[in-house]
This record gives structure tokens, C-alpha cells and sequence, in this order.
């Protein structure tokens, strides 16, 4: 479990199903998608998460709101394949109800300190379509810097931030 200001991060549970899909079914959530997720991959999700736990000891986490317990999205980490290397990936989705009040930017900021904290990996990826504004703008705000731009079949093009381990050293001492 992650704690942050306003956010708590935890493993999902199957009970989060119905929440998980009002957000993988919104056409504009999903919009920078091959397309939206029907029940199946919603539930595949889910599973592929709990695997990744048992795998890796992470994987994506549900993302509640402290306050009143809410699920509202995920974030957390997954070896992706960027231009055709495995590597730890932060990813995220926010229910678009709660768009634009920095709950992604608390979380992936949570998911890279966890990273830097926990493993050894000496660097932590997003990467994203490059139409989704969205999504570097998150790992912008969360000290990244582009570090690759490369076609990508199911993307067109897809673009890669990045920060490693002495960054985040420098960043942290401010
Ligand atoms: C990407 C996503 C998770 C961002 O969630 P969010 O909670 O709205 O993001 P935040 O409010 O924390 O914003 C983080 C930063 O990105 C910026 N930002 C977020 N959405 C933006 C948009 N649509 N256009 C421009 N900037 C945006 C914010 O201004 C903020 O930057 P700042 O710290 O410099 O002000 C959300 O848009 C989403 O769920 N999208 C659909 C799913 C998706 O595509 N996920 C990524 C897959 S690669």
C-alpha cells in the first residue's frame, strides 16, 4: 500500500471490476486506444494485474481517494516493451469525473519514488502514443524527460519519457 497527501494506492481486487470498467469503456478516455475495453478485457486487466504481483512484487495498483475510499483510477508499474526492450513502465488511468486536479501526477510521482525505493532499477519509462497529451504532460510533471520517439505498430508512433536513479537523486535533495 502507497500513501500519499490525498491518495491511497493498493492491489486491485475483483470487487473493483465495475468502477475499472466505467473507465476502460469511455470511448474519451480510451480515445488514444486501438479502442475501448469490453467486460472481457476489463476483467483481464484485473487478472493481468494480480499475476504481475505474484510475478514482480508490482504491477498497476488501484488508485482510491482517501477520504471516501473511491475508486478512481490506477497507477503503478509494468515491464512494457519500449522499441523492443523489456522495461518498468508507469503507467495510469484516472476516471475523466476527475481529470485535471493532479490525482495522476500524486500517483506517478509516489510510483517512481516506490520504484527507486524498492528494486534496483536504475531508471523508470512512460511511454504513450504520441498524440496523448495527457499522458506526458503526467510524466513531465513527474520529472521525466523524453528520451525516445520511434514507430510503433499499435501507436503509429509512440514516444518515451524517462528519469533514472541519479535524477531523482538530484531531484530530491531539490
Ligand atoms: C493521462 C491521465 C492519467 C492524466 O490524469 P490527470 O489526473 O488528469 O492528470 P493531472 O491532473 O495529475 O495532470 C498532470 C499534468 O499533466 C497536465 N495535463 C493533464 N491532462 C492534460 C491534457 N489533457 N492536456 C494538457 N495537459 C494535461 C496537467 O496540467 C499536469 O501538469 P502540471 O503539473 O504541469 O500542471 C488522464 O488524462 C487519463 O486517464 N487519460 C486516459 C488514459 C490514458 O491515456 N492513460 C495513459 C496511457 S499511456
Amino acid at each position: 500500500m502507497i500513501e500519499t497527501e490525498r491518495l491511497i494506492l493498493r492491489n486491485y481486487t475483483l470487487e473493483d471490476f465495475d468502477a475499472l470498467y466505467e473507465i476502460m469503456s469511455d470511448p474519451e478516455t480510451m480515445q488514444h486506444y486501438p479502442a475501448p475495453f469490453d467486460k472481457d478485457r476489463t476483467m483481464g486487466w484485473i487478472t493481468w494485474n494480480l499475476d504481475n504481483y505474484e510475478k514482480y512484487g508490482f504491477g498497476l495498483w488501484a488508485v482510491t481517494l482517501k477520504e471516501t475510499g473511491e475508486f478512481i483510477g490506477d497507477c503503478g508499474i509494468t515491464i512494457q516493451d519500449i522499441d523492443g526492450e523489456m522495461l518498468p513502465e508507469i503507467g495510469y488511468h484516472i476516471n475523466k469525473k476527475h481529470w485535471r486536479k493532479g490525482y495522476a501526477k500524486e500517483a506517478a510521482r509516489a510510483c517512481r519514488d516506490w520504484v527507486f525505493e524498492h528494486t534496483s532499477y536504475n531508471e523508470i519509462y512512460s511511454y504513450m502514443k504520441y498524440t496523448n497529451i495527457g499522458s506526458y504532460s503526467t510524466a513531465l510533471a513527474n520529472g521525466m524527460k523524453k528520451v525516445k520517439e520511434y514507430p510503433d505498430p499499435k501507436n503509429e508512433i509512440s514516444y518515451a519519457y524517462s528519469i533514472t536513479r541519479d535524477e531523482w537523486e538530484k531531484l530530491k535533495k531539490g
